[in-house]
């Protein structure tokens, strides 16, 4: 208090932790106490922030769901916009066009936004298998996923297969049973399949009143109460809800006899036998939280996102040289998960997607690339929605943001204010189809060559090239053969060049220790195998069926065969 009075003014602001007549480190005192500020004001930021992911198998209701968290988060201007991006897309981006026709979502988009003091990043992610590589790599980018299941249909396969790369990654799960207006599994078989099928333990967070046509709403298990809900046209608005004790008369009245007895009967049970909620467990990836609801009616949707947003991690911490740093460091840091180009044909540029995994970003900050050791200037930052781009001048560890104007930023790449981080890299998934792509015309190859060398930027589709061939037409290799049909359509839309695909008779690739490889003839290869090199040429070995890899394994042990470049120096997925 006496240094209160004797700083006069000052002292009305600052707390003073040194003698005041220690005159000289004022002005550092002034500066310790703004670091100070300011080092809390960027945890405060960085603690609120959420950035997840919606995985399913294909149309359980992934895009659904999205559309009502942004409902319910208050984004009511992109509200339906999900779906009308659809329409936008038609007009303003060619290859979404061809999402359309199939009928499958190919990009991952990135949305954003603040709802009930926190700051939300949702990652949108494909749910074609033949699109699981960029589903993986936005998985590296976030730090919770919700998983939705069609309760009709219960665990599908690419469920399990997003599933085993979020365990593997210990990315903690919340389950989401969609579609309980329509006949489903029961609830309580649903549960058991989760934990036999996933191997997960599973704990009930509501649960269904009623189902199919009798569905009404869920009982919220934590807080003891049933939520009724109404449908409203279309389920454009919120559901309206009434909140009560599952005991009450009124509650008995909206249910059949049969079907409040069972309920009662069943909270029971869960409350005796079933699992109960552990923050922890969730946090580990051991545990799954279920909501039941349906999501098109907007029925526990809320619940699931205030649950969500309460129980899910603020930004986690990420591995650097194998040091897990904190995300509240004061430094700014950050990988690139996604390359995406020509997004949007009025702007046609490259976008590479960021994470930022510590410290506060800020528009025109200049950082290192790590990987060509170069410092760059972060001037054209954005965050997206479909094809609008907004300016991002801040953001904070945990936020997702596009950066437009470098086109030697490559997946998995580093930008780092402090010189001595570098995130691990995001490993390639080895490609199971190949097939040769010729331009369609001479007239086009100039065109041809240049969208190839900007497509295979974004790293979908990998390019090799045989040691035989004289023209070096690129072999590509693909994880799914969708994958060389979005290739070409993109070709030719975006940089109008037509091509054609030659299919070739390689079923699986290795890659070659690089001495070894030095020494090897082709002719000491299997039949039907050969020599190819990938674009950073390193050599590699293409195999006409899948025996022949172990046939050589065995015949050149010092070949030292793998699945991925040497320079991914983790195992391959389980896919
Ligand atoms: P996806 O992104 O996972 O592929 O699924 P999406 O949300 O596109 O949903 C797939 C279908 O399931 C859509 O129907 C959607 O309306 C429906 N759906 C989503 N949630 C619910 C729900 O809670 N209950 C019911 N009954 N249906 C639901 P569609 O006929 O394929 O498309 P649309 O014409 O309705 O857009």
């Amino acid at each position: 208090k006496r240094h209160i009075q004797h700083k006069g003014h000052l002292g009305r602001f600052f707390f003073q932790t040194k003698p005041p007549h220690d005159c000289a480190s004022g002005g550092s005192q002034k500066i310790e106490r703004r670091q100070l500020i300011q080092s809390m004001n960027l945890d405060k930021e960085i603690l609120r922030r959420r950035t997840f992911a919606i995985i399913s198998h294909p149309d359980a209701g992934k895009t659904t769901l999205t559309e009502k968290f942004l409902l319910y988060g208050g984004a009511l201007h992109l509200a339906g916009s999900v779906t009308a991006r659809k329409n936008q897309r038609n007009s303003t981006s060619d290859w979404m066009e061809l999402e359309r026709k199939r009928g499958i979502s190919v990009s991952s988009t990135v949305l954003q936004f603040d709802y009930s003091g926190h700051y939300v990043n949702l990652l949108d992610t494909p749910g074609h298998n033949d699109f699981s590589e960029d589903t993986y790599r936005s998985l590296m980018a976030v730090d919770a996923v919700v998983m939705v299941v069609d309760a009709a249909k219960g665990i599908e396969s690419q469920t399990r297969k997003l599933f085993e790369v979020c365990r593997m990654r210990g990315i903690p799960i919340f389950t989401f049973m969609n579609k309980l207006d329509r006949p489903a599994k029961d609830p309580l078989e649903l549960l058991d399949e989760l934990e036999r099928v996933l191997e997960i333990r599973v704990s009930a967070m509501n649960w269904p009143l009623g189902m199919g046509p009798d569905f009404q709403g869920v009982y919220d298990r934590i807080a003891r109460k049933a939520h009724f809900f109404e449908r409203t046209a279309g389920g454009v608005y919120r559901a309206p809800v009434k909140v009560q004790d599952v005991r009450d008369q009124e509650v008995a009245s909206k249910m059949t006899d049969a079907s409040h007895s069972k309920l009662l009967e069943e909270i029971e049970m869960l409350d005796e036998v079933g699992e109960t909620f552990d923050q922890a467990a969730v946090l580990a990836g051991d545990m799954t939280p279920v909501f039941f609801g349906s999501a098109i009616n907007n029925f526990g949707v809320q619940l699931l996102l205030d649950a969500f947003l309460q129980y899910a991690p603020a930004p986690v911490p990420r591995k650097s040289k194998g040091e897990s740093l904190r995300p509240t460091l004061p430094k700014f840091s950050g990988f690139i998960f996604k390359i995406q180009s020509n997004m949007d044909p009025k702007h046609r540029d490259q976008i590479a997607f960021m994470r930022i995994c510590t410290g506060k970003f800020s528009r025109d900050m200049r950082v290192k690339h790590t990987k060509s050791g170069t410092n760059v200037r972060l001037s054209s930052s954005h965050k997206l929605f479909g094809s609008d781009r907004e300016t991002v001048d801040e953001a904070y560890a945990g936020d997702v943001i596009g950066i437009v104007g470098h086109q030697a930023f490559g997946i998995g790449d580093t930008l780092t204010e402090d010189e001595a981080i570098e995130y691990e890299s995001i490993p390639k998934f080895a490609p199971e189809y190949f097939s040769f792509l010729h331009s369609g015309s001479t007239a086009q190859f100039k065109r041809f060559r240049a969208g190839i060398d900007h497509l295979l930027r974004e790293g979908v589709v990998q390019a090799f090239y045989t040691k035989t061939s004289t023209q070096r037409i690129p072999l590509l290799g693909a994880v799914g053969p969708l994958q060389f049909e979005v290739f070409q359509y993109r070709l030719e839309t975006e940089y109008g060049a037509e091509s054609r695909l030659e299919p070739s008779p390689w079923r699986a690739i290795r890659w070659v220790d690089q001495e070894a490889a030095k020494e090897l003839d082709e002719s000491d290869l299997p039949t039907g195998c050969r020599l190819a090199f990938d674009s950073d040429d390193k050599a590699v070995i293409l195999f006409p069926e899948e025996w022949a890899v172990s046939f050589l394994e065995e015949k050149k042990p010092e070949l030292k065969l793998r699945k991925l470049p040497a320079s991914f120096g983790r195992a391959t997925p389980s896919y």
